[in-house]
Parts: structure tokens; sequence; C-alpha cells
């Protein structure tokens, strides 16, 4: 049964790199295996697949279509190259909402006694950048939260503008970030589905069977 056969899916995946010098950058826990979840079920489910990836912790099966980026800059400007072919779009990476305008072209040297300021701005976000786009597609965002996870993801879903979003309790070890396991709940317009924990493998299946039930009911198209 493929139940995304003909559709087109864009994925963003892992963590988004911000250099500070040729050495160094900021970034985050994200390793990439819920994305990569997603894209390979969605594949498995008869959908095209363009995965987006930032710094993954394992590579991505060679039958995917992977496009690989390092900062939110980078994965925005790959998205909108993208942005035009796919049916649905699904932002599963941890993009840095703060980078480094200017990355020092050489290795920042030790400053004496000297303490070091770095100057971070907001990075554009990606998410509501498509969400906003007038042909956009269908969207699925996730909200990573340490607390009123529920509340703070249907918020979230609103001032992005997602058609749906993934509430994702990252405040234990055990699930979210860099983890095998994970649990959500799929949070849509007067509309919620409860995904208890499971593998990553398994509950990208989930999230897709529930956004196709969501996609089917609130869609026109
Ligand atoms: O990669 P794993 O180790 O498997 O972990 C999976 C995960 C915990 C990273 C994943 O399930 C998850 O929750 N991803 C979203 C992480 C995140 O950055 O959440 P956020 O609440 O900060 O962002 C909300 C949404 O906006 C996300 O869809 C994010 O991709 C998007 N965003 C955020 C900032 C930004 N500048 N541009 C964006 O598009």
């Amino acid at each position: 049964h493929q139940p995304l056969l003909g559709k087109h899916l864009m994925i963003t995946a892992g963590a988004t790199i911000e250099r500070i010098d040729p050495v160094r950058f900021l970034s985050n826990d994200s390793s990439g295996k819920m994305g990569l979840a997603l894209a390979q079920a969605a594949y498995h489910m008869g959908a095209k697949v363009t995965l987006i990836a930032g710094k993954l912790h394992t590579p991505p099966p060679a039958y995917l279509n992977c496009i690989t980026v390092e900062s939110a800059r980078d994965m925005l400007a790959a998205v909108m190259a993208q942005v035009d072919h796919a049916d649905w779009f699904i932002a599963t990476a941890a993009v840095a909402d703060y980078g480094i305008d200017s990355p020092m072209p050489q290795k920042i040297k030790k400053q004496g006694d000297n303490n070091l300021t770095l100057t971070l701005s907001q990075n554009p976000d990606i998410l509501q950048t498509v969400c906003q786009l007038k042909n956009a597609p269908f969207t699925v965002g996730f909200a990573a939260e340490t607390e009123a996870v529920i509340d703070n993801a249907r918020a979230k879903r609103l001032k992005k503008g997602a058609d749906l979003i993934c509430a994702n309790d990252v405040s234990t070890r055990d699930m979210g970030f860099n983890s095998d396991d994970n649990a959500v709940t799929v949070i849509g317009e007067g509309w919620e589905k409860s995904l208890p924990k499971a593998s990553k493998a398994q509950l990208a299946y989930d999230i897709l069977l529930a956004c196709i039930e969501y996609h089917t009911a609130h869609s026109a198209t």
C-alpha cells in the first residue's frame, strides 16, 4: 500500500551548523534520525523524497535524493530552490535560531587574557517562510519543547502558519534529540493525535499516516 504515491515530499533533517571560523561552529544535539526515518518511511509509502540535511550522525541511504547544507541560511536557500516541486514540506531539522553574520576567514587566535565576544543575529525562519508562500505546499513542522509542550506547540503552529505541527517533548534523554525513540502529538486546526513512544522508524510511519488523515480531511486539493 503506497498512500503517498505521486506526492513529492521535501523533508529537512539534522542540525544546522553556524560557523565561527574554519574549524569551529555552533550547533545542537539533533542527530537527524527522526528526519531520516520520515524520509525513508515516505519513500516506502511511494513518495518522491528530497531530503535537505544539515549535520547527520548517520549518512542517508543512497536511494534518497539528499542535498547537504551547513547553516540555517544555506538550508533556507536549498529549500527555496526546491519548494516549487514539493507537495508537502516536513521541517524536522533543528535549525539554529541565531547565527554568526560573518564567520572569521581564519582560525581565531586566543585573545591574551581577554574574553571573546561573539555577536549572534537572528536567522531566517525556514518553516515560516515556506508557510507564507502564495502556493505553499502542505506544511508539517516540529516543535521541540521542554515545558508546556502542547500549549507551546499549538502557539508555534499558529505563529509559523503551518498546517500541522508535531509537539515533541525534549525534556528527557530517552526521547527527542539523538535518541532512538520518540513520541509526538500531531496538532492541526481543531484536531490532535497523540502518538505514543516508539522507535523513530515506527513513529515516522505513524506521523505520516496521521498527516495523510488530516490532509485528506482538511485539504481542498
Ligand atoms: O534529529 P534527532 O536526533 O532524531 O531529533 C529529532 C528532533 C528532536 C530534532 C525533532 O523531532 C524535532 O523536534 N525537530 C525540531 C527541532 C526544532 O528546532 O524545533 P523548534 O521548536 O526550534 O522549531 C520549530 C519548527 O520551526 C521546526 O519545524 C524547525 O525545523 C523550524 N525552524 C526553526 C527555526 C528556524 N530558524 N527555521 C525553521 O524552519
